[in-house]
């Protein structure tokens, strides 16, 4: 029996209608044409994807909910064509022991639009295994906070845990930039007294982000686990990883649309609301969309404050970017260009996020998978407006770039979470 038919859904590239019939959420047959007298919802032709996955969002809750929670952070990624979410565990408290994965995690069942993980810190070696036991998207790690010798024992500890635990298969993701360099360069900048944005890419500089790099790598190799290398920002890491992919295939890595995108100028025209960690990079160093292919995912780190905080200086004001609603309307413009294709965007967003982080019912519009959809109007032309978000975060570096293409509705497991910008429901639940 089927709850509800998807009729004349365009998937891409194969330019073809279906209709999708859905039962207990799942996906539970496709076909040409739907049957009628069933409850339908007429796409009319509309181009149909599989949800997009996010593998990198800071929802702030606990702890931090004015800048952003679980209910505004989801029913931003709704808005955006996002099905599936993984929270950072910078929060207060960090999700880094299993007494705080719990509590987020009844938070995000309590208000979740759409479906999510939880990635999880690390604070103390010894809470390391029992949150292991919980099933987090990964083990985070912040390089730029970290020493070498106390990152070398998570390494072991969560080594030892996939020795233990042979069903347990721990991912570490990571944020690479080396914290030696990242100090004293900073201390160095800093005590120039100049307040120009520009300089914060100089406190930060991408040999900060390669020597970081090149010991996640060595580490991967010598503890033999999956690492995922979280927003790069210079073609200099991408060939370490590239070369480094050769002969070891645990190894991912994942760019934001603002590296993708946007260079260091833009920390001169838009101030702090471009300042980010890893910064933006120059021309020379930056990658582009012709890097892509060679890139695992894109995640949108989505790193929300308020404007206040931004007001501060260039040293005081919080890094980071909101960007649910804006990374998908600038890559389906991108396919309108033609500079990337709808095949190239599933696997990006949907497919190998779905691999890496091991989500077996999601990823793909296939019978016996989550009836996770977006449907996206490829004609439509809109200027980037971060007062229309639906993210507690209306500042985007984005502000004003002109776009063709845009998710009008979104569906979680069969149902409408965001219908033409309207969002509806809250059946958010833990995505496996
Ligand atoms: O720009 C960033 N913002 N980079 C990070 O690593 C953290 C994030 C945040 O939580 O605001
Ligand atoms: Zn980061
Ligand atoms: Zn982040």
């Amino acid at each position: 029996m089927v709850d509800l038919w998807i009729k004349d859904g365009k998937i891409v590239p194969e330019n073809k209608l279906i209709s999708i019939g859905i039962s207990n959420g799942k996906i539970s047959i496709i076909k040409k044409i739907a049957p009628k007298r069933e409850e339908v919802i007429d796409l009319k032709g509309s181009v149909i994807l599989p949800g997009f996955i996010d593998a990198h969002v800071h929802f702030r809750d606990p702890g931090l909910t004015y800048k952003e929670d679980f209910r505004t952070g989801t029913m931003s990624a709704a808005n955006g064509g996002f099905t599936t979410v993984m929270d950072m565990p910078n929060t207060l408290p960090p999700t880094n022991t299993p007494v705080a994965f719990k509590e987020k995690l009844k938070i995000a069942h309590k208000k979740s639009l759409v479906d999510y993980g939880l990635h999880a810190g690390v604070g103390k070696l010894e809470d390391i295994k029992t949150t292991a036991i919980l099933g987090p998207a990964s083990f985070k790690i912040f390089m730029d906070q970290l020493d070498d010798d106390y990152l070398n024992k998570v390494f072991m500890e969560i080594r030892n845990i996939k020795e233990d635990k042979g069903s347990i298969k721990p991912l570490i993701t990571l944020h690479c930039e080396d914290k030696e360099i990242v100090q004293k360069n900073t201390q160095f900048q800093r005590n120039k007294h100049i307040l120009k944005p520009e300089i914060y890419a100089e406190a930060r500089p991408p040999k900060a982000e390669t020597k970081a790099v090149s010991k996640a790598l060595q580490l991967a190799c010598e503890y033999d686990l999956n690492i995922h290398i979280c927003h790069i920002s210079t073609r200099k890491s991408l060939e370490l990883i590239s070369k480094a992919k050769i002969s070891n295939s645990k190894i991912t890595c994942e760019i934001t649309p603002h590296h993708l995108f946007l260079d260091s100028h833009f920390l001169n025209k838009c101030g702090n609301f471009a300042k980010t960690n890893p910064p933006l990079r120059n021309q020379d160093d930056k990658l582009n969309i012709r890097n892509l292919s060679s890139i695992d995912i894109i995640g949108t780190d989505h790193a929300p404050h308020t404007i206040a905080e931004k007001n501060n200086d260039i040293w005081d004001a919080p890094p980071g970017i909101p960007n649910l609603e804006t990374t998908i309307p600038l890559l389906l413009t991108e396919i309108n260009r033609q500079n990337i294709t709808f095949n190239h965007l599933k696997s990006l967003l949907c497919v190998k996020p779905s691999l890496i982080f091991q989500l077996a019912s999601k990823g793909y519009i296939k019978e016996g998978y989550d009836a996770d959809l977006v449907v996206v109007d490829m004609k439509k032309e809109d200027i980037i407006n971060p007062y229309n978000f639906r993210s507690k975060a209306k500042y985007s570096p984005f502000k004003g770039f002109k776009v063709k293409g845009k998710p009008v509705m979104t569906m979680v497991r069969g149902n409408v979470v965001m219908d033409e910008g309207e969002i509806y429901k809250n059946i958010g639940k833990l995505a496996c």
